[in-house]
């Protein structure tokens, strides 16, 4: 299974309950994932938060009211298939002077690159969609110094679970001389994140 001595006591319901409802809409992460996000926007000072894959906006909802009270904040979600969206988060994103857009990211890489150049400062890029590993290696060159790529799922001792990702996947960022992983992420959080620290 999974590496208790890395996680001690905590609940299993806390780690691995890929399925919360703070706000009554979805949220395809555990209560560690959510913090942890949190925490990395607020320890890196992150300005412009991307999530590709948005699914119900249930995760979205959450990050994107931090624009109410933070005027430098942006939330921008990008999600395939507008079905999925709950009406109420699309108007929340609205009134928070947020974008939710509907596409395919592989199809917007012209957006994708404004939204990041037009930050006031670091991005942290959320890979969460249909192919997280694909996303992670597309965009990772659209980083600037500063910006935060990061993706869901990794959980190699679980494999061979489908879609997650592996430790093979990310070693063009792993050593890569321009991004840094950041401390704790990938082990603790299942979240492999790195930090752009050069440009090539
Ligand atoms: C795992 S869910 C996202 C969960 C959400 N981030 C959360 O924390 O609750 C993945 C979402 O990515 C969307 N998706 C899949 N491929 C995509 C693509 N190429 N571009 C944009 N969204 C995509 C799917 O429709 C789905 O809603």
């Amino acid at each position: 299974m999974y590496p208790r001595e890395r996680y001690g006591n905590t609940p299993d319901s806390v780690i691995f309950r890929f399925g919360i409802y703070p706000y009554k809409m979805k949220i395809l992460q555990s209560w560690l994932q959510v913090g942890a996000i949190f925490d990395l926007i607020e320890t890196e000072q992150i300005k412009t938060f991307i999530e590709v894959g948005v699914y119900e906006g249930g995760f979205g909802s959450l990050v994107s009211a931090k624009s109410f009270y933070d005027k430098e904040f942006r939330y921008f979600g990008i999600e395939i298939d507008s079905s999925v969206v709950n009406i109420d988060f699309i108007d929340q994103c609205r009134k928070a002077g947020n974008l939710i857009f509907f596409g395919d990211v592989f199809d917007n890489f012209t957006l994708m690159r404004k939204i990041i150049s037009e930050s006031k400062g670091p991005v942290l890029l959320f890979c969460d969609g249909g192919d997280k590993v694909k996303e992670m290696k597309t965009f990772y060159s659209f980083m600037r110094i500063g910006d935060i790529i990061m993706c869901h799922d990794y959980m190699p001792e679980l494999t061979p679970a489908i879609g997650s990702v592996l430790d093979t996947d990310i070693e063009f960022l792993t050593f890569n001389d321009n991004f840094d992983e950041v401390s704790g992420y990938r082990w603790k959080y299942r979240m492999p994140a790195f930090r752009c620290i050069a440009k090539q």
